[in-house]
């Protein structure tokens, strides 16, 4: 407050002198008056006296009047000058890109020369005064684009007969635009877009007014209604974007006879009815009517645009045929007209006279071949013609054509053998064929990144080559339903990034080879329904991530390890086979009700469905030989004498260490002053504070007395004693999480251990984990997040998981790049991320559970079952990890914070991971996408961003996952509280 006086004083001596001539020399005054009001920022250090202002950076002069001036990216966090005004010759003013805050700096309709102002990208908030246009008449240029401009836009802007620019998109106007917008007969760009709070309302026809219009831009604007007729008069309109709204009703007849229209943009909006013609806007380069509801033929015309570049037809009702024509086009690129109902054949010359880098087709009805040239020019990046009736072969051209990164052809009639450079491809990453009639062989290589190669439900035969071992990176491969026969090599179980196998319905013959280490990452693992023989391996027990085993319809025989009751299969079908003997205990129960059908010779102790039971101590006695029974005689009677003297000192020794035990039994280590002791935990630990337990221990709620706080206590159990190693490597850890002290980290209060148990005591989280919220369920593997009972279906909002993302980003960015050496998670996880009363997010368990799930038994497991649709692809094939493994588990949280689907969950795909790369690569919009929670249009920026990080962190080569540092930078931008 104490400030105006200085701002006023130059505008006061200005009035008092009205009849001076305002010289340079005054002109050099009030610049040296602004810069001491801007704080003489260090920017500023060649604005003194003794030099000329026109020799200053950020002015610029004409004939010696000071007719520029430039301030874009000054750091400027204040109130602007309004001494700036005082230059009476000033033209140009950018104030863009600074932090200014407050309403519309009003005294700027003191600058009565000005022709161009710039106050985009500031914190400007309120609404843009309804006397706008007491702005300089002579004002051209008007930006207030990327502010908190709220409000209606006021009518008083048609009165601006200069304006050329108007840039009024990404503000938080909540009110109505004027149709006296059309009134600006000399516009040439019009901005609005991203202002999505704008009560819905109708393009005014008045807009049609503008004939010097070039640009119109209004994405995102809560447009409804029809594209107005008049339209057809923008005769200068080179850009159309309407996207992303409402609008609805039929494309005006006259839009595209627009001569001078080269960018149509029309996708996500109702758009019916057919497409207007002729089409005489022949310059289109960009045309995406996309994701309407327009129905009728592609016309004919469309062949006459010698200029298209982006043809994006799809998710439409569009049908009959496609014009031939379009194929001759020299400058097509992308060429997407999939999910209509087109037939006929494809244009046959498409490819051979321009540099095409899309071809989407997929999910149409058309007949006949695949055009023969389409990597004519070495640009192809994709082959996506899934879901039609093409016959025929693929062409031998698309097996050199190394810029193709995926080739989807399934369901279709596709039948021969596929040319066999296709699996080479340099860059290919995935190749999906299933349902045709495919024939040939398996290849003995594969390029080195593919991913994914899908091939059921075709004729493929032979065997399966003993050089499957240089597959390194296939992670997904089906097939199914063909005429595969032989052996299975041992090298297909040294797969290293495999999760899902499929080869059943096929002739496959012998023994399951021995399963070598490196299968670690599989969770499915489907034989079914072909010749295998032999016993089933134990290793399978090597295979800490198999959840779905189908071994039926095979011949295996023998019993069953029980080695493949340690894992933590949630899908077991062993049934229609020769097993014999007992099932392992594990599976005793009615969760595997169908998993044993049809063995004849299996038994079990509880016997469920049709299995008998077990009838194993006559067995027994049938099969021992007398002089057995005699050695087993001998040997009790030793056991008996062993166990009496043994008992003798144990009871002795336990009776001492009882006593002792009670005393200081349990070893206090603690980080910061305590509120409670020792016993005022151990005495609480009682069923009633229970709030979980699962693998690896129980989670206690205990309130610590005399105060209202809670305190979340961890008891972890050792089955057996650890060894000195282990325990001091524990210790250490918990010694080094115990002095960390952030605030996006959950505190480790203390550690209370004795030999059989530990407590880890950390501060209470009021909301428990992002997980619950997410998924709204128990998860089994992380207990400490389970309070029974309280399970509320609550949804999150954008802005909560936007909060959740960056808080837990900071911590994780604390532990790898603040902390020395740098701290690893290695399970990161939404159920890791706890929240407390505020939402605030903090982060748990850093190492604590992979240190103890190392020597416990397998029942903790889970642990890392659990983690499922997390580990980073890595993980799996080296125990030398970094950060990295890291980031790509928090791009799976954020993965799950925008779509609201479960980490190990992506339809028929493995996890959320490659679904949304799926998703990526299909051009499927991240609307559709999102969790239904935050389906609302709103932030869509902001979501989309975080999408793609999540994209970006879960990259296959950890080289390409961004630090988190630069992960944290990302989510800040986005976050409106962060700037
Ligand atoms: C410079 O400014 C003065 C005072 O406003 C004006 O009279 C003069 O015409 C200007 N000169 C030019 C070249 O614009
Ligand atoms: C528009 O937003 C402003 C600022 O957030 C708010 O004060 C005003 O009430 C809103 N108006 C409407 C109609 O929602
Ligand atoms: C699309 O048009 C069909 C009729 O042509 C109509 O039944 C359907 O509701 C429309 N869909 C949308 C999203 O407008």
């Amino acid at each position: 407050m104490s400030k105006i006086p200085h701002f006023f004083l130059p505008i006061v001596l200005n009035l008092l002198m009205p009849l001076y001539v305002i010289s340079q020399q005054s002109d050099h005054t009030t610049l040296l008056t602004v810069k001491q009001q801007l704080g003489n920022p260090p920017w500023s250090a060649a604005w003194n006296a003794s030099s000329s202002p026109c020799d200053w950076p950020e002015i610029i002069c004409t004939a010696d009047n000071i007719t520029y001036l430039v301030l874009q990216n000054k750091s400027i966090t204040g109130k602007v000058p309004p001494a700036i005004c005082d230059l009476k010759s000033l033209t140009y003013l950018d104030l863009s890109y600074n932090f200014i805050p407050g309403g519309f700096p009003t005294f700027l309709y003191n600058c009565s020369n000005l022709q161009y102002l710039n106050l985009s990208q500031n914190y400007f908030v309120g609404p843009i005064p309804s006397d706008i246009d007491r702005l300089s008449s002579s004002l051209q240029w008007f930006d207030v684009s990327g502010n908190n401009f709220s409000g209606n836009i006021p009518p008083a802007l048609g009165n601006m007969p200069e304006l050329r620019t108007l840039y009024l998109m990404q503000n938080e106007f909540n009110g109505t635009f004027p149709a006296e917008i059309g009134d600006l007969a000399n516009l040439v760009n019009l901005r609005m877009d991203y202002n999505d709070k704008f009560l819905p309302a109708k393009v005014p026809s008045e807009f049609g007014k503008l004939t010097k219009l070039q640009f119109l831009i209004m994405t995102d604007c809560n447009l409804i209604g029809e594209i107005p007729e008049s339209f057809s008069n923008l005769s200068s309109l080179e850009h159309l974007d309407l996207t992303y709204n409402q609008l609805q009703g039929p494309i005006p007849k006259g839009l595209f006879q627009l001569k001078n229209l080269s960018f149509v943009y029309l996708y996500r909006n109702q758009l019916s009815g057919e497409i207007p013609t002729p089409i005489e806007s022949l310059g289109l380069t960009d045309f995406d009517l996309s994701m309407n509801n327009l129905t009728g033929p592609i016309p004919e015309d469309v062949g006459k645009l010698q200029k298209l570049k982006l043809f994006n037809f799809h998710t439409n009702q569009f049908s009959g045929t496609i014009p031939p024509s379009i194929g001759r086009i020299p400058t097509l690129e992308n060429f997407r007209v999939f999910t209509n109902k087109l037939n006929g054949t494809l244009p046959p010359e498409l490819g051979l006279h321009s540099n095409l880098e899309a071809f989407e087709v997929s999910d149409n009805e058309f007949t006949g071949n695949l055009p023969e040239s389409l990597c004519a020019g070495k640009t192809l990046t994709g082959v996506v013609a899934f879901s039609n009736k093409l016959t025929g072969k693929v062409p031998e051209s698309l097996g050199d054509c190394h810029s193709l990164r995926t080739i989807q052809l399934y369901n279709n009639n596709f039948s021969g053998e596929v040319p066999l450079g296709l699996y080479t491809l340099f860059n290919l990453s995935s190749l999906m064929l299933s349902n045709n009639t495919f024939s040939g062989g398996l290849p003995k290589r594969l390029a080195w990144n593919l991913t994914r190669l899908e091939i059921s439900n075709n004729m493929f035969s032979g065997e399966i080559p003993k050089e499957v071992s240089s597959w390194v990176s296939l992670v997904v491969f089906k097939a199914s339903n063909n005429q595969f026969s032989g052996p299975i090599p041992m090298e297909f179980t040294s797969l290293p990034q495999a999760i899902s196998l499929f080869l059943d319905g096929n002739l496959l013959t012998g023994e399951l080879p021995i399963i070598i280490e490196s299968w670690k990452s599989l969770s499915t693992l489907n034989l079914a329904r072909n010749k295998l023989s032999g016993q089933i391996p134990a290793r399978f027990d090597s295979l800490p991530d198999l959840l779905n085993l189908d071994l039926s319809e095979n011949k295996f025989s023998g019993q069953i390890p029980p080695e493949l009751g340690h894992l933590r299969l949630t899908f077991l079908n062993l049934s229609y086979n020769v097993l014999t003997g007992k099932i392992p205990d594990e599976f005793d129960n009615l969760a595997y009700e169908y998993s044993f059908l049809n063995n004849p010779s299996l038994c079990a102790n509880n016997p469920i469905s049709n299995l008998q039971k077990c009838l194993t101590k006559t067995r027994k006695s049938k099969t021992l030989s007398p002089n057995i029974l005699a050695v087993i005689l001998v040997f009790s009677v030793i056991l008996f004498m062993v166990t009496v003297l043994l008992t003798f000192f144990v009871v002795r020794d336990y009776k001492r260490k009882k006593l002792k035990r009670k005393l200081a039994g349990w070893k206090l280590t603690s980080f910061q002053i305590l509120k409670f002791t020792k016993a005022d935990i151990l005495s609480r630990m009682t069923e009633n504070n229970l709030i979980g337990s699962g693998g690896s221990g129980k989670i206690y709620r205990i309130a610590v007395p005399n105060s209202e706080e809670f305190v979340a206590v961890k008891r972890i159990w050792n089955n057996r004693k650890l060894d000195h190693r282990l325990e001091k490597e524990f210790l250490a850890e918990v010694e080094i999480l115990g002095k960390i002290r952030h605030s996006n980290i959950v505190k480790l209060i203390c550690c209370i251990s004795s030999e059989d148990s530990k407590l880890l005591v950390y501060e209470y989280m009021e909301n428990q984990s992002l997980d619950k919220w997410l998924h709204g369920k128990r998860t089994e593997s992380e207990p400490f997040l389970t309070l029974s009972g309280s399970i509320r279906p609550v949804m999150l909002d954008w802005p909560t998981r936007l909060q959740i993302a960056v808080g837990a980003a900071q911590g994780l960015c604390y532990m790898h790049h603040d902390c020395s050496p740098a701290i690893v998670h290695r399970d990161v996880k939404s159920s890791n991320i706890l929240l407390d009363s505020e939402f605030k997010p903090k982060i748990a368990d850093f190492g604590l559970a992979k240190i103890l799930a190392k020597r416990s038994e397998p029942n903790t497991m889970s642990a890392v079952a659990g983690s499922f649709g997390y580990i980073a692809p890595e993980y799996a094939y080296t125990t030398k990890v970094n950060e990295k493994i890291d980031v790509y588990s928090f791009g799976v949280v954020l993965l799950e914070l925008v779509t609201g689907r479960e980490a190990n969950d992506g339809d028929e795909h493995t996890n959320l991971a490659e679904w949304a790369w799926r998703q990526q690569g299909e051009g499927i919009s991240i609307i559709d996408a999102l969790d239904e929670d935050i389906k609302e249009p709103l932030f869509l920026g902001e979501k989309t961003t975080v999408f793609r990080l999540g994209l970006i962190c879960t990259s296959p080569q950890p080289l390409s996952r961004p630090s988190m540092k630069e992960v944290l930078q990302v989510l800040r931008r986005c976050d409106p509280l962060e700037g």
